[in-house]
């Protein structure tokens, strides 16, 4: 068969990373050109900047009233490590994987904290756990979309309002994409540098009340360091939530935070970034739709993100073969220029990863998938 011709067009921006992800439409150097750079993060301007970023999160999420928002170290593994650390101990948990990141929350649980009182529901690439057997008794921890399979879960009704245990949920590659069941939800974690196209090493922490009150009524028998602490003499301390974060932020990151907060408004704020990303997993469903030799990993629609999507080639042979195969498209796209870091990730099956969060330009997508079909007749065996 001769080879197909290339596609004439490009995407305008070749950037489907799933992390950091594209920033958004229109962004330049410029947007920083007001950070408070070489100001104390202290200062009132400096705060006052901080706090937009806080007020801004909460209007745009729908954040309730009565959950705090802070921004912490070590970006979202250090959101989900420092809730890990001072609230699991008090009663069993239930740990959710169904891959790399869950996993990773699994080991600090099981191998650092040597909880005893843990249980694994595990699931392999592409699947979602029972959910129904999570025990809500317990507290529960989970990963709202698996960057690295694409699954997602599907909503939070299998979540009881009237849980006892508290529910820890990494929504790093769900929050401004996905809704979030504030009433289902204890502890919400993220980064920056997802969906919004902010920058990296900032973790962003959603807490209830009745999160609150486990920091206040329990103290885990390990120490807690600096960084992760949240508690003054056993009581909460709602400093680094009302913008006196534990240590120094970068106000350039911080400017940028807001920039992107500022873009979410204009289009349309979190109904609009939802619709920007599904009409981006419409793309591609469409397109898989039609052809055969690509297809999700994710093996329930239902349970397909709309951020990071991940594909596979099951025509191209054995796994590694697929492997080989995607690892060619995606240079070959590179070296074309239309698209970047669109690998999978390094321990998923083999295949291909489009971001689809809402940076990403639905044209832009558009103008990839005949790329996609010219990349594969190149490179399959
Ligand atoms: C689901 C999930 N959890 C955790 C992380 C780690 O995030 P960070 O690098 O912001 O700490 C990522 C990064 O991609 C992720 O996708």
């Amino acid at each position: 068969m001769s080879a197909l011709a290339k596609p004439s067009v490009k995407p305008a921006r070749n950037q489907f990373s799933s992390g950091p992800c594209a920033k958004r439409p229109g962004w330049t150097l410029d947007a920083l050109k007001n950070a408070l750079v070489g100001r104390s993060h202290r200062a009132k301007p400096a705060k006052a900047r901080i706090k937009q970023v806080l007020d801004k999160t909460r209007a745009i999420l729908g954040v309730p009233a009565d959950y705090k928002i802070a921004i912490v170290p070590a970006s979202d593994t250090g959101a989900v490590e420092m809730m890990l650390w001072h609230c699991l101990g008090a009663r069993p948990v239930d740990m959710l994987a169904w891959e790399s990141f869950g996993e990773g929350w699994v080991t600090d649980v099981v191998k650092q904290l040597k909880l005893k009182d843990a249980r694994v529901l595990k699931a392999d690439y592409g699947k979602l756990p029972n959910l129904k057997e999570v025990n809500f008794d317990n507290d529960v921890v989970f990963t709202w979309n698996g960057t690295t399979s694409g699954v997602r879960v599907p909503n939070g009704d299998w979540i009881p309002a009237d849980r006892k245990g508290l529910t820890i949920c990494d929504a790093t590659s769900a929050v401004f994409a996905m809704e979030m069941p504030w009433d289902k939800l204890d502890i919400v974690t993220y980064s920056w540098q997802k969906v919004l196209g902010g920058e990296a090493q900032h973790g962003m922490l959603i807490i209830s009340p009745r999160t609150i009150e486990r920091l206040e009524s329990y103290t885990p028998p390990w120490p807690m360091p600096k960084i992760f602490r949240l508690t003054k003499g056993g009581k909460f301390d709602p400093a680094p939530f009302e913008g006196d974060t534990i240590n120094t932020v970068s106000m350039l990151c911080v400017e940028d935070a807001v920039d992107g907060l500022n873009w979410a408004e204009g289009v349309g704020g979190l109904k609009g970034l939802i619709a920007r990303s599904e009409a981006n997993l419409k793309v591609i469903a469409d397109f898989v739709a039609k052809n055969d030799w690509i297809a999700f990993l994710a093996e329930k629609p239902e349970t397909r993100s709309c951020t990071s999507i991940c594909l596979t080639l099951p025509k191209a042979g054995s796994a590694e073969q697929q492997g080989e195969v995607a690892k060619k498209m995606a240079s070959l796209l590179e070296a074309e220029g239309v698209a970047v870091d669109i690998g999978a990730y390094r321990d998923a099956p083999a295949g291909l990863r489009i971001w689809g969060g809402a940076t990403v330009d639905t044209a832009d997508l558009e103008k990839l998938m005949p790329w996609l079909t010219w990349a594969y007749g190149e490179a399959k065996p």
